[in-house]
Protein backbone atom coordinates (compact mmCIF):
# COMPACT_ATOMS: atom_id res chain seq x y z
CA UNK A 1 0.00 0.00 0.00
CA UNK A 2 1.41 3.54 -0.66
CA UNK A 3 0.70 5.62 2.09
CA UNK A 4 0.57 9.64 1.39
CA UNK A 5 3.87 11.24 1.47
CA UNK A 6 5.18 15.45 1.29
CA UNK A 7 8.21 17.17 0.56
CA UNK A 8 7.77 20.41 2.81
CA UNK A 9 9.93 23.11 3.61
CA UNK A 10 9.47 23.33 7.36
CA UNK A 11 10.56 26.27 9.95
CA UNK A 12 13.06 24.62 12.61
CA UNK A 13 11.34 25.54 15.77
CA UNK A 14 14.02 24.02 18.23
CA UNK A 15 17.38 22.62 17.99
CA UNK A 16 18.29 21.65 21.56
CA UNK A 17 20.92 19.56 23.26
CA UNK A 18 19.29 16.95 25.19
CA UNK A 19 22.24 14.18 25.92
CA UNK A 20 26.22 13.73 25.28
CA UNK A 21 25.69 14.67 21.23
CA UNK A 22 22.24 14.25 21.26
CA UNK A 23 19.80 16.81 19.90
CA UNK A 24 15.97 17.42 19.88
CA UNK A 25 14.81 18.98 16.82
CA UNK A 26 11.66 20.64 16.35
CA UNK A 27 10.27 21.80 13.25
CA UNK A 28 7.05 23.28 12.01
CA UNK A 29 4.98 19.97 10.89
CA UNK A 30 1.75 21.36 8.97
CA UNK A 31 0.27 18.88 7.04
CA UNK A 32 3.24 15.85 8.30
CA UNK A 33 1.58 16.50 11.85
CA UNK A 34 -2.05 14.49 10.89
CA UNK A 35 0.11 11.95 8.58
CA UNK A 36 2.65 10.63 10.68
CA UNK A 37 2.22 7.43 12.23
CA UNK A 38 4.14 5.66 14.79
CA UNK A 39 7.33 4.16 13.90
CA UNK A 40 7.18 6.07 10.22
CA UNK A 41 10.55 8.77 9.38
CA UNK A 42 11.33 11.23 8.16
CA UNK A 43 14.03 12.06 5.06
CA UNK A 44 15.72 15.07 5.84
CA UNK A 45 17.50 17.47 3.46
CA UNK A 46 20.28 19.01 5.79
CA UNK A 47 21.16 22.45 4.02
CA UNK A 48 25.37 21.85 3.94
CA UNK A 49 28.24 21.80 2.08
CA UNK A 50 29.15 17.97 0.33
CA UNK A 51 25.63 16.74 2.56
CA UNK A 52 24.08 15.86 -0.86
CA UNK A 53 21.93 12.61 0.34
CA UNK A 54 18.86 13.25 2.94
CA UNK A 55 19.59 11.46 5.94
CA UNK A 56 16.88 9.44 8.25
CA UNK A 57 14.88 10.43 11.36
CA UNK A 58 12.23 8.46 13.38
CA UNK A 59 9.44 10.68 13.76
CA UNK A 60 9.37 11.10 17.99
CA UNK A 61 6.65 13.57 18.46
CA UNK A 62 4.02 15.54 16.79
CA UNK A 63 2.30 17.99 19.23
CA UNK A 64 0.67 20.64 18.63
CA UNK A 65 1.59 21.28 15.08
CA UNK A 66 5.09 20.65 16.12
CA UNK A 67 7.48 17.55 14.75
CA UNK A 68 10.26 16.77 16.64
CA UNK A 69 13.04 13.99 15.79
CA UNK A 70 16.32 13.41 18.19
CA UNK A 71 19.54 12.95 16.47
CA UNK A 72 22.66 11.58 17.45
CA UNK A 73 25.70 13.11 15.87
CA UNK A 74 27.52 10.38 14.31
CA UNK A 75 29.27 12.38 10.97
CA UNK A 76 29.25 15.47 8.47
CA UNK A 77 25.35 15.52 7.97
CA UNK A 78 24.43 15.35 12.09
CA UNK A 79 27.18 17.67 12.96
CA UNK A 80 25.85 20.56 10.22
CA UNK A 81 22.61 20.02 11.48
CA UNK A 82 23.69 21.37 15.23
CA UNK A 83 24.36 24.68 13.53
CA UNK A 84 20.54 24.90 12.22
CA UNK A 85 18.72 27.38 14.33
CA UNK A 86 15.45 28.91 15.42
CA UNK A 87 14.01 30.33 12.22
CA UNK A 88 16.26 28.15 9.71
CA UNK A 89 14.70 25.82 7.15
CA UNK A 90 14.77 22.49 6.23
CA UNK A 91 13.10 20.02 3.73
CA UNK A 92 10.96 17.35 4.99
CA UNK A 93 10.26 14.32 3.05
CA UNK A 94 7.78 12.05 5.27
CA UNK A 95 6.07 10.45 6.42
CA UNK A 96 7.99 7.54 5.28
CA UNK A 97 7.84 3.74 5.49
CA UNK A 98 5.27 1.25 7.10
CA UNK A 99 4.94 2.05 10.86
CA UNK A 100 4.37 -0.03 13.74
CA UNK A 101 0.71 -2.09 13.96
CA UNK A 102 -1.01 -1.42 17.33
CA UNK A 103 -3.11 -3.55 17.49
CA UNK A 104 -1.52 -4.46 21.09
CA UNK A 105 -3.55 -4.09 24.44
CA UNK A 106 -0.68 -4.79 26.60
CA UNK A 107 2.27 -3.72 24.81
CA UNK A 108 6.22 -3.82 25.92
CA UNK A 109 8.41 -1.41 24.08
CA UNK A 110 12.14 -2.15 24.55
CA UNK A 111 14.35 0.55 23.53
CA UNK A 112 18.62 0.80 23.25
CA UNK A 113 20.22 4.15 22.83
CA UNK A 114 18.83 6.16 19.72
CA UNK A 115 16.26 3.41 19.37
CA UNK A 116 14.58 5.08 21.81
CA UNK A 117 13.63 7.90 19.62
CA UNK A 118 10.48 6.06 17.59
CA UNK A 119 9.08 4.49 20.67
CA UNK A 120 8.40 7.91 21.98
CA UNK A 121 5.53 8.36 19.32
CA UNK A 122 4.88 4.72 19.64
CA UNK A 123 4.37 4.96 23.83
CA UNK A 124 2.01 8.33 23.42
CA UNK A 125 -0.26 6.58 20.83
CA UNK A 126 -0.98 4.07 23.62
CA UNK A 127 -1.90 6.22 25.74
CA UNK A 128 -0.29 5.06 29.00
CA UNK A 129 -0.94 1.78 28.74
CA UNK A 130 3.13 0.93 27.47
CA UNK A 131 5.07 -0.12 29.94
CA UNK A 132 8.94 0.85 28.63
CA UNK A 133 12.18 -1.11 29.30
CA UNK A 134 15.21 1.25 27.96
CA UNK A 135 18.67 0.23 27.90
CA UNK A 136 21.83 2.42 27.46
CA UNK A 137 25.35 2.42 28.77
CA UNK A 138 25.13 4.85 31.28
CA UNK A 139 22.53 6.69 33.21
CA UNK A 140 23.80 10.25 31.52
CA UNK A 141 22.64 8.30 27.74
CA UNK A 142 19.21 7.67 29.69
CA UNK A 143 18.01 11.59 29.49
CA UNK A 144 14.64 9.25 27.65
CA UNK A 145 13.47 8.77 31.43
CA UNK A 146 12.33 11.78 31.68
CA UNK A 147 10.71 12.51 28.55
CA UNK A 148 9.34 9.02 28.20
CA UNK A 149 7.46 9.29 31.71
CA UNK A 150 4.18 11.51 31.15
CA UNK A 151 3.50 8.78 28.43
CA UNK A 152 4.98 5.54 30.17
CA UNK A 153 2.94 2.32 32.15
CA UNK A 154 5.97 1.85 34.09
CA UNK A 155 9.33 2.33 33.05
CA UNK A 156 12.10 -0.35 33.60
CA UNK A 157 15.77 0.38 33.09
CA UNK A 158 19.35 -1.25 32.78
CA UNK A 159 22.74 0.28 32.13
CA UNK A 160 25.71 -1.37 30.98
CA UNK A 161 27.77 0.35 34.13
CA UNK A 162 25.26 -0.12 36.61
CA UNK A 163 25.34 3.78 37.07
CA UNK A 164 21.02 3.59 37.18
CA UNK A 165 18.75 0.67 37.04
CA UNK A 166 20.09 -2.64 36.89
CA UNK A 167 23.64 -3.38 35.49
CA UNK A 168 23.48 -5.28 32.28
CA UNK A 169 21.50 -5.24 29.28
CA UNK A 170 17.73 -5.08 28.04
CA UNK A 171 18.23 -8.78 27.18
CA UNK A 172 19.16 -9.85 30.33
CA UNK A 173 16.00 -8.01 32.62
CA UNK A 174 13.69 -9.31 29.84
CA UNK A 175 13.45 -12.67 31.19
CA UNK A 176 12.80 -11.86 34.60
CA UNK A 177 10.21 -9.22 33.52
CA UNK A 178 8.07 -11.30 31.32
CA UNK A 179 8.48 -13.43 34.25
CA UNK A 180 6.17 -11.18 35.86
CA UNK A 181 3.97 -9.83 33.76
CA UNK A 182 1.74 -10.72 30.84
CA UNK A 183 2.24 -8.48 27.03
CA UNK A 184 0.24 -9.50 24.02
CA UNK A 185 3.37 -7.58 21.91
CA UNK A 186 6.52 -6.41 22.11
CA UNK A 187 8.27 -3.57 20.17
CA UNK A 188 11.40 -2.92 19.94
CA UNK A 189 14.20 -0.23 18.27
CA UNK A 190 17.51 0.02 18.70
CA UNK A 191 21.11 -2.15 17.98
CA UNK A 192 20.34 -4.82 15.74
CA UNK A 193 22.04 -7.20 18.14
CA UNK A 194 19.99 -5.68 21.24
CA UNK A 195 16.99 -6.48 18.83
CA UNK A 196 17.60 -10.02 17.81
CA UNK A 197 18.17 -11.08 21.54
CA UNK A 198 14.69 -9.46 22.07
CA UNK A 199 13.07 -11.21 19.48
CA UNK A 200 14.95 -14.39 20.11
CA UNK A 201 13.21 -14.14 24.18
CA UNK A 202 9.94 -12.86 23.01
CA UNK A 203 9.74 -16.08 20.41
CA UNK A 204 10.80 -18.51 23.56
CA UNK A 205 7.84 -16.54 25.49
CA UNK A 206 5.29 -17.02 22.15
CA UNK A 207 5.15 -12.86 22.70
CA UNK A 208 4.47 -11.46 18.74
CA UNK A 209 7.90 -8.52 18.11
CA UNK A 210 7.87 -5.88 15.85
CA UNK A 211 11.33 -4.35 14.78
CA UNK A 212 12.41 -1.08 13.64
CA UNK A 213 15.63 -1.83 11.36
CA UNK A 214 18.12 0.39 10.12
CA UNK A 215 20.25 0.48 7.32
CA UNK A 216 21.76 3.09 5.26
CA UNK A 217 19.27 5.07 2.89
CA UNK A 218 19.34 7.02 -0.42
CA UNK A 219 16.14 7.62 -1.74
CA UNK A 220 14.18 6.26 1.02
CA UNK A 221 11.19 5.69 -1.39
CA UNK A 222 12.32 2.37 -2.84
CA UNK A 223 13.66 3.04 -5.95
CA UNK A 224 17.58 2.86 -5.19
CA UNK A 225 17.35 -0.34 -4.12
CA UNK A 226 20.30 0.66 -1.26
CA UNK A 227 18.26 -0.94 1.63
CA UNK A 228 17.02 -3.92 1.05
CA UNK A 229 17.28 -6.99 3.45
CA UNK A 230 16.80 -11.21 3.36
CA UNK A 231 13.05 -12.40 4.58
CA UNK A 232 12.25 -16.16 5.78
CA UNK A 233 10.11 -16.63 2.77
CA UNK A 234 13.18 -15.65 0.38
CA UNK A 235 11.76 -12.52 -0.66
CA UNK A 236 14.20 -9.13 -0.55
CA UNK A 237 11.87 -6.50 1.28
CA UNK A 238 13.21 -2.79 1.16
CA UNK A 239 13.56 -1.13 4.29
CA UNK A 240 12.81 2.31 3.51
CA UNK A 241 9.48 1.43 2.02
CA UNK A 242 8.36 -2.16 3.39
CA UNK A 243 9.57 -1.14 6.97
CA UNK A 244 11.12 0.32 8.48
CA UNK A 245 8.95 -2.15 11.04
CA UNK A 246 8.34 -5.70 10.25
CA UNK A 247 7.83 -8.58 12.14
CA UNK A 248 10.65 -10.11 14.12
CA UNK A 249 10.27 -14.03 12.72
CA UNK A 250 10.04 -12.20 9.01
CA UNK A 251 13.43 -10.76 9.38
CA UNK A 252 15.60 -12.31 11.87
CA UNK A 253 15.83 -16.13 10.61
CA UNK A 254 18.83 -18.61 10.45
CA UNK A 255 19.80 -18.75 6.91
C1 LIG B 1 14.68 4.50 9.31
C2 LIG B 1 15.80 5.14 10.06
C3 LIG B 1 15.51 5.94 11.16
C4 LIG B 1 16.55 6.55 11.87
N1 LIG B 1 16.21 7.31 12.95
C5 LIG B 1 17.20 7.91 13.64
C6 LIG B 1 16.86 8.73 14.76
O1 LIG B 1 15.68 8.90 15.12
N2 LIG B 1 17.88 9.34 15.41
C7 LIG B 1 19.20 9.18 15.04
O2 LIG B 1 20.10 9.75 15.66
N3 LIG B 1 19.53 8.40 13.98
C8 LIG B 1 18.56 7.79 13.27
N4 LIG B 1 18.91 7.02 12.19
C9 LIG B 1 20.34 6.95 11.79
C10 LIG B 1 20.68 8.26 11.07
O3 LIG B 1 19.96 8.35 9.87
C11 LIG B 1 22.18 8.33 10.78
O4 LIG B 1 22.89 8.36 12.00
C12 LIG B 1 22.50 9.59 9.99
O5 LIG B 1 21.97 9.49 8.69
C13 LIG B 1 24.00 9.79 9.92
O6 LIG B 1 24.24 10.91 9.08
P1 LIG B 1 25.64 11.65 9.11
O7 LIG B 1 25.77 12.42 7.87
O8 LIG B 1 25.80 12.38 10.40
O9 LIG B 1 26.67 10.46 9.16
P2 LIG B 1 27.55 9.92 7.95
O10 LIG B 1 28.72 10.83 7.81
O11 LIG B 1 26.72 9.63 6.75
O12 LIG B 1 27.98 8.54 8.61
C14 LIG B 1 28.57 8.50 9.92
C15 LIG B 1 28.42 7.13 10.52
O13 LIG B 1 27.02 6.81 10.71
C16 LIG B 1 26.70 5.58 10.06
N5 LIG B 1 25.37 5.70 9.43
C17 LIG B 1 25.02 6.58 8.49
N6 LIG B 1 23.74 6.40 8.11
C18 LIG B 1 23.27 5.38 8.84
C19 LIG B 1 22.02 4.71 8.91
N7 LIG B 1 21.01 5.02 8.13
N8 LIG B 1 21.90 3.71 9.80
C20 LIG B 1 22.94 3.36 10.57
N9 LIG B 1 24.14 3.94 10.56
C21 LIG B 1 24.31 4.94 9.69
C22 LIG B 1 27.77 5.41 8.99
O14 LIG B 1 27.98 4.05 8.68
C23 LIG B 1 28.99 6.02 9.64
O15 LIG B 1 29.63 5.10 10.50
C24 LIG B 1 17.91 6.37 11.47
C25 LIG B 1 18.19 5.58 10.37
C26 LIG B 1 17.17 4.96 9.67
C27 LIG B 1 17.49 4.10 8.49
S1 LIG C 1 16.70 3.88 0.30
FE1 LIG C 1 16.35 3.68 -1.85
S2 LIG C 1 15.23 1.79 -1.91
FE2 LIG C 1 15.44 2.16 0.22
Amino acid sequence: MTLPKLALDTEILGNTKVGDDVYALTVHGGALIDLAKPGQFIHLQIPAENVFLRRPFGIADTDEGKLTMYYRVTGKGTRALTGLQHGDTVNCLGPLGNGFSLSSKRPLLVGGGMGLAPLLLLAKSFQGEADVLMGGRNQAELFWKDIFAPYAHEIFITTDDGSLGVRGFTTELLPDLLGKRKYDCIYTCGPEIMMRGIAKIAAQHDIPCQVSLEKRMACGLGACLSCVCDTANGERKKICKDGPVFWAQDVFFEK
